[in-house]
């Protein structure tokens, strides 16, 4: 009953990323970010990510095969399987990381699992590396996950491996998406969430009074982030562009305050609803050190375990994509490879 040995591709959005684990013990893991291609627009462009994953992969995949010391010609014997995110995400994107999986299959002989991109983000919390002590655990426990990203922003009721009731999503913008909306309204550059979070440390969260959305009603899971970002720009058009780093600090930590607000009240009142004693925060906005405050203090005052990814592991790479590979292969769960665009992890 030993941890499963998965190298895993990840490819769905500007992150080119090779992984290998053992259970949830990281052997390798490489990130080629695009960030700098898709910087200058403002925003991921499909084709341009498309193109870059091609020219990454190659090498990524060669590095986290030499970063494991493995030798590349005889990955059928080292590993266990394989695993590839196939939904969701940017189809031209997927594609080159799919397609690149099911070469590797057939040239090794390996079993190849398609993995969903949010399922990987679930396993991030269990990720160590093997040089720092290795996993303590390599299976989901009952927990109420927190899925916030740039596409998503989910409550899910996590019962093990595969049980997965979505409890409240968004209606509109995703929560990362709104940090980086906000940001370009700021004149701040993408990604947005990252540079927020740094001005929102030396700034006041009450400076501005922004609307924390649905939350008067009681046992409504549901968010909304596009009010939120409305209510910016209106501050923006009213007493224009921040004129002192003080200003924009300001507004950066009265923006963030709110999402945070909203997304802790929700949480524990979900957690609270279906008597769960964790909550996971997972996705990019994980490495929101407001947001990880905020639940941390939660967690105290209401007793619930609180996790989150290690911060190398809240962005998009392969490791967790693997982690969930290895969980599947270990119970012989295997869906095969279908690009598709279900979003939802309950679809
Ligand atoms: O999970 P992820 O890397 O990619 C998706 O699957 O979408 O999430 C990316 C999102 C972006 O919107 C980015 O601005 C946001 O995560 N993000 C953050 C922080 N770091 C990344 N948002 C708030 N605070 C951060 N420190
Ligand atoms: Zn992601």
């Amino acid at each position: 009953d030993r941890p499963m040995r998965v190298l895993a591709l990840e490819s769905s959005c500007d992150e080119t990323a090779c992984a290998i684990v053992e259970g949830c013990t990281v052997l390798s893991s490489v990130v080629a970010s695009q960030v700098e291609v898709h910087a200058r627009f403002g925003g991921v462009v499909p084709e341009l990510a498309s193109r870059h994953h091609l020219d990454a992969l190659a090498p990524v995949l060669r590095g986290a095969v030499e970063q494991a010391g493995l030798r590349f010609d005889e990955l059928g014997e080292s590993l266990d399987a394989l695993a590839v995110t196939d939904c969701p995400g940017l189809v031209g994107a997927l594609l080159v990381g799919v397609q690149a999986a099911r070469g590797l299959a057939l040239a090794t002989g390996l079993p190849l699992h398609g993995v969903h991109h949010m399922e990987g983000h679930l396993f991030s919390t269990l990720l160590r590396r093997a040089d720092q002590g290795g996993a303590e655990a390599h299976e989901l426990p009952e927990h109420l996950a927190v899925l916030v990203s740039g596409g998503h922003t989910e409550l899910v009721l996590v019962r093990g491996l595969g049980d997965y009731t979505l409890l409240g999503a968004t209606r509109d913008d995703a929560a990362g998406e709104a940090f980086d909306k906000v940001a370009k309204l700021l004149g701040l550059r993408y990604p947005g969430g990252p540079i927020i979070d740094r001005l929102a440390a030396e700034g006041d969260p009450e400076a501005v009074a922004f609307p924390r959305a649905m939350m008067n009603k009681k046992g409504n899971l549901e968010f909304s982030f596009a009010g939120l970002k409305t209510a910016v720009a209106t501050h923006i058009e009213r007493v224009g562009q921040p004129d002192s780093r003080q200003a924009l600090a300001d507004v950066c930590a009265s923006f963030q305050a709110a999402v945070v607000d909203v997304l802790v009240a929700k949480a524990c009142a979900a957690r609270r609803l279906h008597d769960c004693a964790r909550i996971h925060v997972v996705g990019g906005v994980a490495a929101n050190r407001g947001l990880r405050a905020a639940f941390e203090a939660a967690a105290a005052r209401e007793g619930f375990t609180f996790a989150t990814a290690p911060l190398a592991y809240c962005g998009d790479n392969a490791a967790m994509i693997a982690a969930a590979g290895a969980a599947r292969h270990r119970r012989g769960w295997l869906r095969a490879v279908e690009l598709s665009s279900s979003t939802s992890l309950d679809d």
